[in-house]
This record gives structure tokens, C-alpha cells and sequence, in this order.
């Protein structure tokens, strides 16, 4: 098994890349997390990247003039390690049409909503003030268009009375944890893949039942 060398890149607290760490620790992944870059100094995800042993990196927007010097130096750090795969992972960066055009079909995000539902920021929020009853999160391919790249993976939970932008981001995120080691294994194994602007995947799945929410309804 060739096991693909991915960077994660982040902003802050580094969750979700703990999560797809764990899973790449397992020796089947097919993944090897070989880099993870911060373009925040003070990310708090880097302190724990390093306890995992992983390589870190900092570029610093702030000490780039331009968003196209700021990505030649991250192209510059991916390069130097090898770099195959990028899973964005609460990167709060808007990266540019070429740096996306370079990394097409490479590169991935975790978004915390049921997209095309609530693209950008607040999204819990916005679900609540909606009054929807079943909320959740994305997996998708990168495209210049924020958060309207081709889905890989979803993840559904209830919404239930008296929830919090709190609360439902507690259970989303929990959810998030799972979905992307998941979606990640589906890309670098070959299951599924980026074919003219969609998803593909290499395997059926049984459709029978469905979702409800409240989930004693
Ligand atoms: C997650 O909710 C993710 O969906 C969004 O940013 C948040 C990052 O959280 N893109 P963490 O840094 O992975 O904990």
C-alpha cells in the first residue's frame, strides 16, 4: 500500500486534525500526515501536532505582502515535504484561484454544515434561527467558489428543542471527527474521486431507510 503524504493545514485549535493524526497512526490508512502548517504562529493545533511528532510549519500571513507571496511560501513548505494531499482543517485563509487551480482534485475541506446549506461562517447560528431539524457537516473537494466544491462526505444530526449554537456545535463537531478520517481514507484508497467536477465512487451502498429528526419521531 503506497500511503499518501498529506499536510493539514490550520488556523487555531487543531481538532479535527487530532482526528485524522489518530486515524493516520494506524498502520492500514492509507495516509501518512507528513506536515502540518499553521499560518498563525500561535495556533494552538501546533503544540499538539508537535506532541504527535508530526513536522510543523508557520507561514505567517501577517510577513507576506500579498496572498500570492504568502502562497509561494506555502507552496514552498508543501513542496519541501513531498506533499500529495492537503486536508484544510479550520484554515481560516481564503486562498486564491491559482493556488486552487494548483492543488485541484489534492485538496479537501471539513465545512460545519449540511452544504449546500449555510456556506461561510456562523453556521450553526444560522440553522437554529432557520428552524431546521436536522443540521451536520461536509467533506468536499476545494474550488475557488467558498464551500461549493464537490461532496465527498456528509454527516447528518438532529437539531433538537432547545438547542445552543453551543450545543449543536458540540454535537456536529463530534460528528466532524469521524467524517474526515473517513472521507480521507476514501480519497487516498481509491474509493472515491474527482471526475469532471464530481464525486465518484467506486462502490454501491444499500439506500433503504432514512433519517428522522426529532430522533423519537
Ligand atoms: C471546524 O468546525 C471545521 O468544520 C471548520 O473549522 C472548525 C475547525 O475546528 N472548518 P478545529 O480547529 O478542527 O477544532
Amino acid at each position: 500500500m503506497t500511503r499518501r503524504r498529506v499536510a493539514i493545514l490550520i488556523s487555531g485549535r487543531g481538532s479535527n486534525m487530532v482526528s485524522l493524526i489518530e486515524a493516520a497512526s494506524q498502520p492500514d490508512f492509507p495516509a501518512e500526515i507528513a506536515l502540518v502548517l499553521s499560518n498563525r504562529p500561535d495556533a494552538a493545533g501546533l503544540e499538539r501536532a508537535e506532541a504527535a511528532g508530526i513536522a510543523t510549519a508557520i507561514v505567517d500571513h501577517k510577513a507576506h505582502p500579498t496572498r500570492e507571496d504568502f502562497e509561494r511560501a506555502m507552496d514552498a513548505e508543501l513542496a519541501s515535504h513531498d506533499i500529495a494531499f492537503i486536508c484544510l482543517a479550520g484554515f481560516m485563509r481564503v486562498l486564491t484561484d491559482g493556488f486552487v487551480e494548483r492543488w485541484a482534485g489534492r485538496m479537501v475541506n471539513i465545512h460545519p454544515s449540511l452544504l449546500p446549506l449555510y456556506r461561510g461562517t456562523r453556521t450553526h447560528r444560522r440553522a437554529l434561527e432557520d428552524g431546521v431539524l436536522v443540521h451536520g457537516c461536509t467533506v468536499h473537494f476545494v474550488v475557488p467558489e467558498l464551500d461549493a466544491g464537490p461532496i465527498i462526505a456528509q454527516a447528518v444530526v438532529p437539531v433538537v428543542p432547545d438547542d445552543t449554537e453551543e450545543s449543536l456545535a458540540a454535537r456536529v463537531i463530534v460528528q466532524e471527527h469521524k467524517l474526515y478520517p473517513h472521507a480521507l481514507r476514501m480519497i487516498c484508497d481509491g474509493t472515491a474521486w474527482l471526475e469532471n467536477g464530481r464525486v465518484v465512487f467506486s462502490k454501491g451502498w444499500n439506500a433503504s431507510g432514512s433519517l428522522h429528526s426529532p430522533t423519537s419521531a
